[in-house]
């Protein structure tokens, strides 16, 4: 499989990424989840935590990234799960976090410019 290259990818026009402001995106590193938050580009893996939901059907709400099936939510910067799974999961939403926090998503460098996201390296 060949390396990543150095230059900066676009992945996704501003444009594009609709009301819930994130999106999956292809890139060199395999599907990402691309959003804004607060004006802030992010780019996390794709797959929740919890039960491997695509974060890229999320979206993004009151300062977290909210996975699509249970509603765990992410914080983009690090990645580590900030609430656990709602609904018929929200007894276990502690123990969730808890046993998921040494493996939050992983997080990519994104610039925003040209009304894009754009990912660095
Ligand atoms: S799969 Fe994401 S909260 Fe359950």
């Amino acid at each position: 499989m060949a390396e990543p290259s150095t230059a900066s990818t676009r992945l996704i026009g501003v444009d594009e990424l609709g009301e819930r402001q994130v999106s999956a995106v292809e890139t060199p590193h395999g599907t990402l989840a691309v959003g804004l938050l607060d004006g802030e580009p992010f780019a996390v893996s794709n797959r929740c935590r919890h039960l491997f939901a695509p974060l890229g059907q999320g979206r993004v709400l009151d300062g977290c990234l909210e996975c699509p099936w249970h509603a765990a939510r992410f914080d983009v910067r690090t990645g580590r799960m900030t609430r656990g799974p709602q609904g018929a999961f929200k007894p276990l939403a502690g123990v969730v976090k808890g046993t998921t926090g040494a493996r939050p998503l992983k997080t990519y460098p994104v610039t925003l410019r040209d009304g894009a996201i754009w990912l660095e390296g």
